[in-house]
């Protein structure tokens, strides 16, 4: 270093807020104080669960379907984890208060443990279980007047392995299928399970609109469980909108009027191109734009 010169850090002289904050082990923490072992099983086989979701006004929503979608991913996966539901409740909510932050991402992530190397874990270790809570990152807004533009994507969902009904740790299908969707200039990825039928999207589930109703592949398909797609239907069908779960073919999408991925972080995103081709007639239509309306007043509520 060139003398009269020193590294000069964040914090010094301008004590700055953290970008995130994290909680392991009953602590709360800032990702330089946090500890996560060699032998973890979550970094050595992708062998864990996580799930996402949004903060509004201070507070998560749909938090207890969160969570619960959660603790059965893990339990799917073989995970024991030493603290309940209830505990990682109160912990993001207080990572929420600690952060400041009024709207945020959190994300819960659980492995199998320090288990260390070779397919069956050496030791029965307890989970380890974190959550990080750090300001949004969304698309612009204009998304949602534009639509997004997606790709079907060569890699597919596995509707006969239960990954593809879990957000396990092992997330390297749907980041491939990001990556060649941007790649190919287009926003996001949609993927299609082994039998050629519609699943979902790369992190995102997909609906389609026709004749006034809504259409969704349903979860054998190969689909996640989605919380924003259950709330959707909840408002459709409150709003008189009937809703139906079955097999999609792909060539559907000329055939609806409208179409939309939903997710916990980026709500209701009309889909307004398909392979090159316009969905409807390539902007959002009328019924995605009710939903999402409806979706954000209860989300903020
Ligand atoms: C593969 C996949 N499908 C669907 C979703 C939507 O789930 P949710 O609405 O619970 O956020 C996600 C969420 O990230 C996802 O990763």
């Amino acid at each position: 270093m060139e003398a009269g010169h020193r590294a000069i850090t964040a914090n010094e002289g301008h004590p700055m807020k953290p970008e995130a904050l994290f909680w392991i082990d009953g602590e709360t923490v800032v990702a330089a104080e946090a500890r996560v072992s060699l032998h973890d099983r979550g970094l050595l086989y992708g062998e864990g669960a996580f799930d996402t979701m949004r903060a509004y006004g201070g507070r998560a929503f749909r938090l207890r379907e969160h969570l619960s979608r959660f603790f059965a991913a893990g339990n799917t996966l073989g995970c024991r984890p030493d603290c309940a539901a209830t505990d990682i409740e109160v912990a993001i909510n207080s990572l929420l208060q600690d952060s400041g932050l009024s709207d945020a991402y959190i994300r819960t992530t659980m492995t199998r443990g320090a288990g260390g190397f070779g397919m069956e874990a050496m030791e029965d270790s307890p989970a380890c279980v974190f959550i990080a809570v750090r300001p949004l990152r969304l698309p612009a807004e204009t998304c949602y007047a534009t639509g997004f533009r997606a790709m079907i994507s060569d890699i597919r969902r596995n509707e006969t392995s239960p990954l593809s009904r879990v957000k396990s740790l092992n997330y390297l299908d749907s980041l491939l299928a990001r990556r060649e969707a941007r790649k190919a200039g287009v926003d996001e990825a949609l993927m299609l399970n082994t039998r050629g039928h519609l699943a979902e999207a790369a992190a995102s589930n997909v609906f389609l609109v026709q004749d006034n109703a809504l259409v969704t592949p349903g979860i054998d398909s190969g689909v996640l469980a989605g919380i924003t797609r259950s709330v959707v239907v909840e408002l459709a069908t409150a709003a008189g909108i009937r809703c139906e779960e079955r097999s999609v073919d792909p060539e559907e999408f000329s055939t609806s009027t409208e179409a939309f991925l939903t997710n916990s972080l980026m709500e209701i995103v009309p889909l307004t191109e398909v392979n090159h081709l316009q969905v409807g007639g390539g902007s959002p239509g009328q019924t995605t734009l009710h939903l999402l309306r409806q979706y954000r007043d209860l989300a903020s509520k």
